[in-house]
């Protein structure tokens, strides 16, 4: 694996194993163990040219943790502005060195560039590309999955997860599927490792080719509550900068008809856990009582997002698939 681009990309066994890194990440990332040197003397650039909250800074954690320097670009106050390239601003920023880009573009097929142009010869990360993927969103759904269906704490130090796939777990993707590069990534990744996927959405919020991917579709919710033993209902953010225009349904009805609201939340099997990447727009696809509520792990899923991507980080420039020794040079 020279980068991580798509979801698509991934085997069954090398997703397990990126999960498997994780887990021993996890130590790390709540700091029973301080910091790994083991991307010491490496420095990794990350390229936001689109907004995060959750991503870049656990990105920059990440590296951190592992030893690594790291330099962010923020397009906003850049000469971005002043219309310099894609390719001229990663050129820029891998002339003062870089050993692994991170790249978040509004762009579909930006990261895809980066890494098959020739402007940069470094691994690259997709951290978020249009409506296209989010691959490191999805690895991280699936670590904190994991967890729940394995019975352990969602987050943190926890050992019993290692080597397990998602076979037999039933997942509901709610909501605005068309601008959803979260849900895109999760139907490869989450069917990948034996997980059956129902994907349920406003016609209008589903892209053409949706049928034709590995998932069922349901338009009602209520129905597809009521139909299937969820273990997890991810909820999406509805991207109204994303709309080209005014949407159907309206705000109102979607929020009535497709929102995780408190009366749909307790309709939802016992053991269901409620996921949604973040960030939230309360009130209007996930309710107050349904976010904050015991069984909601959307907090677990940020602090899984560290662990995660020193996964990433880690296999991508050591080329190597576990943390095997790694704890051994613990500073
Ligand atoms: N889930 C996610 O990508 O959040 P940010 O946009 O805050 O990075």
């Amino acid at each position: 694996m020279k980068h991580l681009l798509s979801t698509a990309d991934l085997s069954r066994i090398e997703a397990i194993e990126l999960l498997d890194t994780a887990e021993e990440m996890s130590l790390v990332s709540t700091r029973e163990v301080k910091k790994l040197p083991v991307l010491r003397g490496l420095t990794v650039v990350n390229l936001f040219f689109e907004d995060s909250t959750r991503t870049r800074i656990s990105f920059e954690a990440a590296a951190k943790r592992l030893s690594a320097d790291v330099i962010t670009f923020s397009a906003k106050g850049s000469s971005v502005s002043k219309g310099e390239s894609l390719q001229d601003t990663a050129q820029t920023l891998s002339a003062m060195g870089a050993d692994g880009v991170v790249i978040r573009h509004s762009g579909s097929g930006a990261p895809h560039r980066l890494a098959t142009s020739g402007w940069i010869d470094a691994p690259v990360v997709n951290a978020g590309d249009g409506t296209h993927e989010h691959p490191t969103q999805a690895l991280l759904d699936a670590f904190t999955l994991r967890r729940v269906l394995a019975g352990l704490p969602a987050s943190g130090p926890a050992d019993g997860a290692r080597g397990l796939a998602l076979d037999g777990a039933v997942v509901g993707i709610v909501g605005d599927i068309l601008h959803s590069r979260v849900a895109r990534s999760n139907v490869h990744l989450l069917t990948t490792l034996g997980a059956r996927v129902v994907l349920i959405a406003p016609p209008t919020l589903l892209p053409i080719g949706a049928d034709t991917w590995q998932c069922d579709i349901a338009y009602d919710l209520d129905a597809a509550i009521a139909e299937h033993s969820f273990d997890v209902v991810m909820m999406l953010r509805v991207q109204q900068e994303r709309m080209q225009q005014a949407f159907f349904p309206t705000a109102r009805e979607y929020a009535r008809r497709w929102g995780l609201t408190d009366t749909r939340a307790r309709a939802l099997p016992a053991h269901c856990a409620i996921m949604h990447p973040g960030p939230m727009n309360r009130g209007f696809e996930i309710g107050a009582a349904a976010a904050d509520s015991p069984r909601a792990v959307v907090l677990d899923q940020v602090a899984n997002g560290v662990s995660v991507r020193m996964s990433v980080l880690y296999r991508l420039l050591t080329g190597q698939s576990a943390a095997a020794g790694g704890r051994e040079g613990q500073s």
